[in-house]
């Protein structure tokens, strides 16, 4: 092994230390299992989870952990055992809406004081979230971090005998845990971290201080992964990453996100890819060539552009201007002529005036979206933007929030309308939520689309035409 290798290796959790928090589940499994015998239930758990598909994805680690532990899930945190929140920090409002859940707590925990409340997640990541808890909301047994995930079950160990509250947060990224079970919530699709963390610090955001710096896993072991998901017989599988596209840049041996992608494409079994977030700046031609070469990888590329004005580009750090965004869409577009693309917005960051406002609304117009995430400026402390002067008012903000809506809601709805009457392949992942004869599924362009079908088409690929049009979803008939 050369050095380059050893050092590589060091940046995973040790087998040793995996081992040692098998021991914890097998501890608590047994506990749980003497309380089955007593009283013929198993002990049940409530996961709540905020947040963006990282958070997601480490729920369904968490929930993978607790199943081995002998835990079954609930939805209902009344009668559960064990009471988890998985937070977010992104804005301000994601935060509200954890405190908003924590208070009520407070009398369940009265009532059953053998339950268990942890909290973990990015807003655990900042010391002065963790202060506030500790002092307004008592009840809670268990807080941990987004760097420890993996020491969750020597950390429920500890709090289900503690009186105190269990606190573990690390303040830097430490290592990357492989081999942590994963109960993945659906069966046709799975999400599959390639890197953790992220290294631009655009100057609004707050991920990079709570999810630490950019570590890619081994290309070896991202396959491996991948190839299991397929013999399992999941249909796709979606790349995360918070700079999806700087996958390889740390491993410093050539790998990068086409070369991996073009890999994941000959893995059997595997009929569609998806990654997600890409930067611009990291949208490289040989991404794009594989993007068009891949025929797993679906025609859809969310590629959050933030603002249209290049002198608050400038100010967010996205490196990147205007005329740069709109050329690098040119030639995606170019390539893959029928790609689908989305985007992230943000309205109101400091200093945006009308006129730079008008540069967003002028991408939007350019560019054609098929839909876009959008969002009002927060001010996240920390962070470069919350110093910055010129604050936009909140009414202003909401003004332009507004007109972008109607902009996008136009522009969606418009493209939408161009699929009335063709035919779109169909990914089946099941039942709609509100009917028991609709199935839900989604187009390789990521869009969603409504049919009455049945449950045999469940991860099946289904040629659907489409008769009906809606500015967020397709309605239409199997074909
Ligand atoms: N790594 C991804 C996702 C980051 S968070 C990316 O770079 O695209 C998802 C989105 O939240 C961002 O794209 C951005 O549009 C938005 N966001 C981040 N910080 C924000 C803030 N302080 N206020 C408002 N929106 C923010
Ligand atoms: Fe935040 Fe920017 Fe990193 Fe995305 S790329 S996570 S917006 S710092
Ligand atoms: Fe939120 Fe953390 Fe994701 S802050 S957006 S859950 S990385």
């Amino acid at each position: 092994m050369d050095n380059k290798a050893k050092e590589r290796k060091s940046i995973y959790v040790s087998n040793e230390e995996m081992a040692r928090q098998q021991q914890f589940i097998e501890e608590i499994k047994q506990l749980n299992y003497q309380r089955e015998l007593q009283t013929g239930k198993k002990k049940l758990y409530y996961l709540a989870t905020l947040g963006c598909q990282m958070n997601e994805h480490d729920s369904e680690k968490l929930a993978g952990m607790l199943s081995e532990m002998g835990y079954a899930e609930s939805d209902n945190m009344n009668n559960s055992d064990l009471i988890i929140y998985n937070t977010c920090c992104v804005r301000e409002n994601a935060e509200q809406k954890v405190y908003g859940h924590l208070g009520p707590l407070k009398h369940l925990k009265k009532e059953n004081p053998d339950l268990v409340i942890a909290i973990c997640g990015c807003m655990m990541q900042q010391p002065e979230v963790v202060e506030h808890i500790k002092k307004v909301y008592r009840h809670v047994d268990l807080i941990f971090g987004t760097h420890n995930l993996y020491k969750f079950p020597e950390l429920l160990f500890r709090a289900v005998g503690s009186e105190e509250t269990v606190i573990d947060v690390w303040d830097s990224e430490g290592q990357i845990a492989e081999n942590v079970a994963i109960e993945r919530k659906d069966g046709v699709k799975a999400w599959v971290t390639v890197m953790y963390g992220c290294n631009n610090f655009c100057s609004y955001c707050i991920v990079p201080y709570v999810r630490g710096r950019e570590r890619s896993r081994d290309l070896d072991s991202i396959l491996n992964e991948v190839t299991m998901l397929g013999r399992q017989g999941f249909k796709e599988i979606t790349l995360l990453g918070q700079n999806v596209n700087s996958y390889g840049k740390d491993l410093g041996d050539g790998t990068n996100f086409a070369k991996l992608i073009r890999e994941v494409d000959k893995v059997p079994g595997i009929e569609r890819i998806r990654f997600m977030t890409s930067h611009p700046k990291d949208l490289s031609d040989e991404l794009i060539y594989a993007m068009r070469d891949c025929k797993k990888v679906c025609e859809h590329l969310h590629l959050p552009f933030q603002a249209g004005s290049t002198s608050i580009l400038e100010k967010m750090n996205r490196k990147y201007s205007k005329e740069d965004y709109l050329r690098l869409v040119e030639k995606v577009k170019e390539n893959i002529p029928d790609i689908a693309l989305t985007t992230d917005i943000i309205v109101g960051f400091p200093g945006e005036t009308e006129e730079d406002f008008s540069d967003t609304l002028d991408i939007v117009e350019k560019v054609r979206f098929d839909n876009a995430y959008t969002f009002l400026y927060s001010k996240r402390t920390g962070t470069p933007a919350a110093k910055m002067e010129n604050q936009v008012p909140e009414d202003v903000k909401k003004e332009r929030f507004q007109r972008l809506l109607e902009l996008q809601n136009r522009i969606s709805k418009e493209i939408n309308d161009t699929f009335l009457g063709k035919t779109v392949e169909v990914l089946v992942e099941g039942l709609s939520k509100n009917n028991d004869r609709v199935y839900t599924g989604r187009t390789r362009e990521n869009k969603i689309v409504n049919f009455e079908g049945n449950k045999d088409m469940v991860g099946k690929l289904v040629n659907v035409r489409i008769d009906t049009v809606k500015t967020w979803s397709l309605e239409g008939s199997v074909i």
